[in-house]
């Protein structure tokens, strides 16, 4: 699962120039976890992602026409779109992430030159670890470079998530993305969703962030997700009758929703309660990182599971099982589902000298109780998107 070395950045390049010939550039994007502010970024809200050492290469050499062709490594298939004619909308393709952000780029900086790009990733994928975002990423920074356009990270993030929505279908906020661009070695992001100001948060070198893939696969794009951001809305409509200045569930405490939203139908006001009470909760852990407070930014790690449990309904029986497991283990601070949810992954807080221990542990009992052996990854908090400048080969 590392094919960051040398030895597969160099496989990378022979393949380019087997494929396509010249030698390419290769940028990259990584995959993130969030540590804590779980769909609250479409209500304008807080989260707490950190980049994660999984990438997602591009590989990327200019064309005397005005054709993109894409190859991936990872799936060995290839295609080829004419950008002076891109079709919209997701097809369930692979290359949709890339399709999309080369439309999206010309649709804000003008039209594209013709370019080759070669693909391969080691982002889980479908394990709620944004691989997505890593493609679109590491994609639309090929593209620039290729075209010569200059566009701020901001806007590379933005432009990406606007890929997502509509060229996968899925209406996510802006974390993945943002993080993808702004990762920081051994740092989580506090992002305010609204405003883009972020804060970096260092995370205690004692610590590791400890990825436990509970190997069902999630699909946001299924339909659930983009549910939960309408029910999210649907909130918002109900409270501002009674709240007008409010945008979004970002502007309601918990006791302005308990005292306007007790008649909004019962599930709709489990989704707005989970979304008030997380964003106090990022405050909160925000708070305790900066404290070095480990045990009370566990707890609230906690309760944000309850909540996307009972409240959010996005957990599923293998994410609660991984949690359990992970909270009755040795040197634990705190677990709880990463990501949107409906499987992928939980993330675990794990004293440094703890987590060899646990991770053996975690994939003896997960697999005992289930039958399926799940993937358990030690890391720490990683540097977001760049070029790769190894001119090893
Ligand atoms: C997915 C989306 C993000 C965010 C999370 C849930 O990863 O892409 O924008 O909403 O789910 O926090």
């Amino acid at each position: 699962m590392q094919p960051s070395g040398p030895a597969s950045l160099r496989h990378l390049r022979d393949t380019f120039t087997r494929l396509y010939g010249g030698s390419p550039r290769i940028f990259r994007a990584p995959g993130r976890v969030n540590l804590i502010g779980e769909h609250t970024d479409y209500s304008d809200g807080f989260v707490m992602p950190a980049a994660i050492g999984f990438y997602t290469y591009v590989a990327v050499g200019p064309r005397n026409d005005r054709k993109l062709s894409v190859h991936s490594i990872n799936f060995g298939d290839a295609k080829q779109f004419d950008l002076q004619h891109i079709s919209e909308g997701p097809t369930g393709h692979w290359s949709d992430y890339v399709r999309g952000v080369a439309s999206v780029l010309q649709s804000k900086g003008g039209s594209l030159p013709g370019a080759n790009l070669l693909i391969q990733g080691d982002v889980p994928v479908g394990a709620g670890l944004s691989s997505s975002a890593a493609i679109e990423v590491a994609s639309a920074l090929a593209l620039l470079d290729n075209s010569g356009v200059a566009l701020d990270r901001l806007e590379v993030a933005l432009a990406c998530q606007q890929a997502e929505h509509v060229y996968a279908g899925t209406n996510c906020g802006i974390m993945d993305q943002f993080i993808s661009c702004f990762g920081q070695a051994n740092h989580a992001l506090r992002l305010d969703c609204r405003s883009l100001v972020h804060q970096s948060l260092e995370i205690d070198s004692k610590v590791r962030i400890v990825i436990c893939n509970t190997k069902v696969k999630h699909e946001l794009a299924s339909g659930e997700y983009n549910l939960r951001r309408s029910e999210c809305e649907a909130g918002v409509r109900y409270l501002k009758r009674h709240l007008p200045e409010i945008r979004a569930l970002r502007d309601v405490d918990l006791e302005e929703l308990n005292r306007w939203g007790t008649g909004m139908p019962e599930e709709t006001y489990r989704r707005c309660r989970h979304v008030v009470t997380e964003n106090e909760r990022v405050q909160a852990a925000t708070e305790a990182l900066e404290s070095a407070d480990l045990h009370r930014f566990g707890e609230l790690m906690a309760e944000s599971q309850r909540s996307l449990r009972d409240d959010f309904e996005v957990s599923c029986k293998e994410l609660d099982l991984m949690v359990k497991l992970a909270e009755s283990s040795r040197g634990v601070y705190g677990a709880r589902l990463t990501g949107g949810g409906f499987g992928g992954s939980t993330v675990n807080l794990v004293r440094a000298d703890a987590a060899k221990k646990f991770k053996q542990t975690i994939e003896r009992e997960y697999q005992h109780a289930t039958g399926v052996r799940p993937d358990v990854y030690v890391c720490c908090a990683a540097e977001g998107a760049g070029e790769v400048r190894d001119t090893a080969t």
